[in-house]
C-alpha cells in the first residue's frame, strides 16, 4: 500500500497524465499518487507485460469513490514514431493531456574508459532524446493549444556523475532543455520544471544494478546529510506539488529533492596518487613544503 498523499483528495479529478516509466520505482509512486488525487494516468514503457501487471497493481489501490483510471500504452521513447502513437492514443482515449512526467530512463554503472560508444549512445538516446521526443510531441499535439505542465525527472549530477557519466551528461542536458522549453512554451501557458532526486531506493532500482545494488545503495548513506536513503514517495509528492496549482508561478526550475546530498560529499573516492602535475617553483611552493614537512615532495 502506497503512503497517503498530503494533497487534497480530488485535486486532479478529470485531469490526464502520461507518466513514462510509470510502472516501476519512482514512476510507479508518481502514478499512484496522481491516481489517489483523482488524475487519470497513462503509464508507458517498452514492455507490455510489465505495464499490464503494474496497471493491475495500481488499479487495486484506487478507491471506489475515486473517478481516476489507469491504463498503459507500450512505447519506446527513443523512437519518435512510437512517441507520436503514444500521444495520439492518449488523446483518442481521453480527449486531453494535462500533465507529462518524463521519468522513463535507464543507465548502467561503468567508468568512461570501459564504456562502449554503443552503451554511451543508448543512455543518451533514452534519457535525453527520449525526453525531447515526449516533450515535443505532447506540446505540438496538445499543450500548444491547451496549456499543461511538464515535469522532467533528472538526477543528482551537479558534481558530474563519475561512474555513470553517460546519464550525468544526458540529465544535465535535460536540465538545460527544461529551461529552454519553459521560455519557448510560456506563451502557450505551459509550465516546464525538473525534479532532481538524490539517492532513491526502490526494489526495481536495486534489481537494475544487479549484484552491485545492495553495496551501491548502502555506500550512499554516509554521503547523505539525512543519513538515510530516499524513497519514491518522497519524489512523487514534489512532482504532485509542481503539477498542482500551488506551483502556478513556477517554471524553468529544477527542484533538488535530495536532503542536501548534492551540497555534501561526492560518493566517488579518488585513490592516493602522485600523478598530479607539479606546482610551479617559488616562495609559496617552498612555504607549503615546509608546512607539510616534505622538502623533497614534488607537491
Ligand atoms: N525506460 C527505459 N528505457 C526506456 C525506453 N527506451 N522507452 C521507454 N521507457 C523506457
Amino acid at each position: 500500500m502506497a503512503a497517503a498523499s498530503v494533497f487534497r483528495p480530488g485535486l486532479f479529478n478529470h485531469k490526464v497524465a502520461i507518466v513514462t516509466g510509470g510502472g516501476t520505482g519512482i514512476g510507479k509512486a508518481i502514478s499512484a499518487e496522481l491516481l489517489e488525487l483523482g488524475c487519470n494516468v497513462v503509464i508507458s514503457s517498452r514492455k507490455a507485460e510489465k505495464l499490464n501487471s503494474a496497471v493491475e497493481e495500481l488499479q487495486t489501490k484506487i478507491s471506489h469513490s475515486n473517478p481516476a483510471t489507469v491504463t498503459s500504452v507500450p512505447c519506446n521513447i527513443r523512437n519518435e514514431d512510437e512517441v507520436k502513437s503514444l500521444v495520439s492514443e492518449v488523446i483518442k482515449q481521453y480527449g486531453r493531456i494535462d500533465f507529462l512526467v518524463n521519468n522513463g530512463g535507464g543507465q548502467f554503472t561503468s567508468p568512461v574508459e570501459n564504456m562502449s560508444s554503443k552503451g554511451w549512445r543508448a543512455v543518451i538516446d533514452t534519457n535525453l532524446n527520449g525526453t525531447f521526443h515526449c516533450c515535443k510531441e505532447v506540446y505540438t499535439a496538445w499543450m500548444k493549444q491547451h496549456g499543461g505542465v511538464i515535469i522532467n525527472i533528472i538526477a543528482d549530477m551537479w558534481k558530474g556523475f563519475p561512474g555513470m557519466a553517460h546519464t550525468g551528461a544526458a540529465r544535465a542536458g535535460v536540465d538545460n532543455l527544461t529551461k529552454s522549453l519553459a521560455i519557448e512554451w510560456a506563451s502557450s501557458g505551459v509550465r516546464v520544471n525538473a525534479v532532481a532526486p538524490g539517492t532513491i531506493f526502490s526494489k526495481t532500482a536495486m534489481e537494475n544494478y544487479k549484484e552491485l545494488g545492495p553495496s551501491l545503495f548502502k555506500m550512499f548513506i554516509p554521503n547523505s546529510p539525512a543519513k538515510r536513503l530516499g524513497i519514491p514517495e518522497e519524489i512523487s509528492s514534489a512532482v504532485c506539488f509542481l503539477l498542482s496549482p500551488g506551483a502556478s508561478f513556477i517554471s524553468g526550475a529544477t527542484l533538488r529533492v535530495d536532503a542536501g546530498q548534492s551540497l555534501y560529499h561526492s560518493a566517488w573516492t579518488i585513490p592516493d596518487h602522485s600523478a598530479w602535475p607539479e606546482a610551479p617553483e617559488g616562495e609559496n611552493l617552498e612555504a607549503v613544503k615546509e608546512l607539510l614537512n616534505q622538502p623533497k615532495s614534488k607537491l
